[in-house]
């Protein structure tokens, strides 16, 4: 398969990269890259990379930002960033990246836990990623035979354990190998519309 894995050099990214880069082609992009640099907060620069790919099997995003910062530390323009980057830039993609499939193909999308199981000072990164679970329910209503979309959940990984276990007391880390398993599910799978939580529901 000739999958492009936007993200692919990040804590998440890099094992999932590890994980296809074997059995299969897999580009990496990224704001930061030589090769296929992209910023999904910026439709353009999707389009850029699509046409600098052609078709593709599979569409794999790791990549995204939201502010985190106690609700009344947060602006309007804070909220912003996460609808603009990790909300709309993954609906963007979406929207761009469906017409390079092949026939059968699929795009996997990332949100995380907090999307149900949200923490203090994640009001804005929560909203988003409930934001992108309800998006894809809805796009498989639109499009029932494909190409499907998925999006995978991690609970906090064990590679950013250490940097955010204060933010989530209680929660066991995820092995990298585990979450990078959900991303198999959905690229080789059949599933369609479907959440994959890696996590304890
Ligand atoms: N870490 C966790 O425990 C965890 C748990 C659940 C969910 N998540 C979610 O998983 C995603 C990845 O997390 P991570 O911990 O792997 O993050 P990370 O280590 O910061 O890596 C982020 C990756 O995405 C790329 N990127 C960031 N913004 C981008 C943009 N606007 N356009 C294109 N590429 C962009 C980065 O490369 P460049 O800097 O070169 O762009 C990098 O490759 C995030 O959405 C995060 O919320 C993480």
């Amino acid at each position: 398969m000739k999958i492009v894995l936007i993200g692919g050099s990040g804590t998440i990214g890099s094992h999932v990269y590890k994980a296809f880069a074997a059995d299969h082609d897999v580009i990496v992009a990224s704001r930061r890259s030589m090769d296929y640099p992209v910023n999904i907060a910026d439709s353009d620069s999707i389009q850029s990379l699509f046409e600098k790919t052609g078709p593709v099997d599979a569409v794999i995003c790791i990549a995204g930002e939201a502010k985190w910062a106690a609700f009344d530390e947060l602006s309007e323009s804070d909220f912003y960033i996460g609808i603009k980057s990790k909300m709309m830039g993954q609906v963007n993609l979406v929207k761009i990246a469906k017409e390079y499939l092949k026939p059968t193909g699929s795009i996997t999308l990332t949100t995380g836990i907090l999307g149900e199981h949200p923490v203090p000072m994640t009001t804005s990164a929560a909203l988003v990623n409930g934001a992108i679970h309800s998006f894809v329910l809805a796009f498989k209503q639109d499009f029932p035979q494909g190409p499907r979309v998925n999006v995978v959940a991690p609970g906090l990984v064990e590679d950013a354990y250490e940097k955010y276990k204060d933010y989530f007391p209680g929660h066991s880390p995820v092995p990298m190998d585990k979450v990078a398993e959900g991303y198999k599910t959905s690229v080789m799978g059949s599933q369609h519309g479907e959440l994959i939580r890696i996590y304890e529901p």
